[in-house]
């Protein structure tokens, strides 16, 4: 068995899925989970977030659900007050929340725009502000931002917004890293690319029927090396081993998992 978190307490913002199905989050705070941790889920959903607990009691684990928007300081704070107060001190944070906006600079408003960062970026800033001072103060934690390669590279989509604000995630943990490595608190980044997620299908469904969906998800898949998208599960994995100890001596990177697309021209 898998013991390579145990004792440790862990927090997930964004630890519920958007729909039926295995989530990046709902992977990761499963995962983690059957790694020996303590799981704090917190999701703006709370049905979502008490599904993924449900997932983990019904394993065995220690989890407590918590319903917080990350967009929203105030609710940040509570959020990681009530995970301190049942679960302890946090050694690993995970920031997988994130909200792809479509839309060309055309189609965009700055409303657009501006969200696009609160949830991506801003909302990364609120979580780490809360949790990281007393990690720093302990000398010990570890926390991975989920990132995406649009934030790297083109992928043939419009979304200026998501795109750059991905961008500012690398930037924010390498940042972050740096700063912390002194105080033995370690911050790193997955970077998934094309994963095959009920995000995807969901966000597919708004916008095509049946016959184009599946088109799309072979033109996906042709466009990796291995020839597939990854699953949330792949994602989770990436986020075990940077929380784990085996992980000591890492900081500031950037873990990519997509197959070898970002090593590729298409
Ligand atoms: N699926 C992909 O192809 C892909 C590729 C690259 C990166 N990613 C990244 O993976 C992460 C999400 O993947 P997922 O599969 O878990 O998605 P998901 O949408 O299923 O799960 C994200 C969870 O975050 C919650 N959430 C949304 N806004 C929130 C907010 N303001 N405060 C708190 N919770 C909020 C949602 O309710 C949802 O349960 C995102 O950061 C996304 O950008 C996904």
């Amino acid at each position: 068995m898998d013991q390579r978190l145990l004792g440790k307490t862990v927090l997930v913002f964004g630890g519920g899925c958007c729909a039926p199905g295995w989530g990046n989050g709902k992977a990761t705070s499963v995962l983690l989970a059957r790694a020996g941790a303590k799981v704090a889920v917190v999701d703006i959903n709370k049905i979502a977030a008490d599904e993924t607990a449900s997932l983990i009691e019904e394993e065995g684990g220690e989890v407590i659900a918590l319903t917080a928007d990350i967009t929203k300081r105030d609710q940040v704070d509570i959020a990681v007050s009530t995970a301190r107060g049942s679960l302890g001190e946090i050694d690993v944070l995970v920031n997988n929340v994130g909200m792809v906006i479509g839309g060309g600079l055309e189609r965009l408003d700055v409303d657009d725009w501006h969200s696009a960062f609160k949830t991506n970026v801003t909302g990364f800033f609120h979580s780490c502000q809360a949790v990281m001072p007393a990690m720093r103060k302990r000398k010990s934690g570890s926390v991975i931002n989920i990132g995406s390669v649009s934030g790297a590279r083109q992928m043939g989509i419009d979304y200026p917004a998501y795109a750059a604000a991905k961008a500012a995630v690398t930037q924010f943990t390498k940042s972050l890293a740096v700063e912390y490595a002194p105080h033995h608190v370690r911050v790193n980044a997955v970077v998934p690319g094309l994963i095959h997620t009920p995000l995807v299908e969901a966000s597919l469904a708004r916008l095509y029927d049946g016959a184009e969906i599946n088109r799309i998800l072979e033109t996906r898949n042709a466009q990796v090396p291995m020839g597939h998208m990854g699953d949330a599960w792949d994602v989770a994995e990436a986020v075990l081993y940077l929380a784990s100890d085996g992980a000591k001596y890492v900081t500031g990177i950037e873990l990519v998992v997509d197959g070898g697309l970002s090593c590729t021209t298409r």
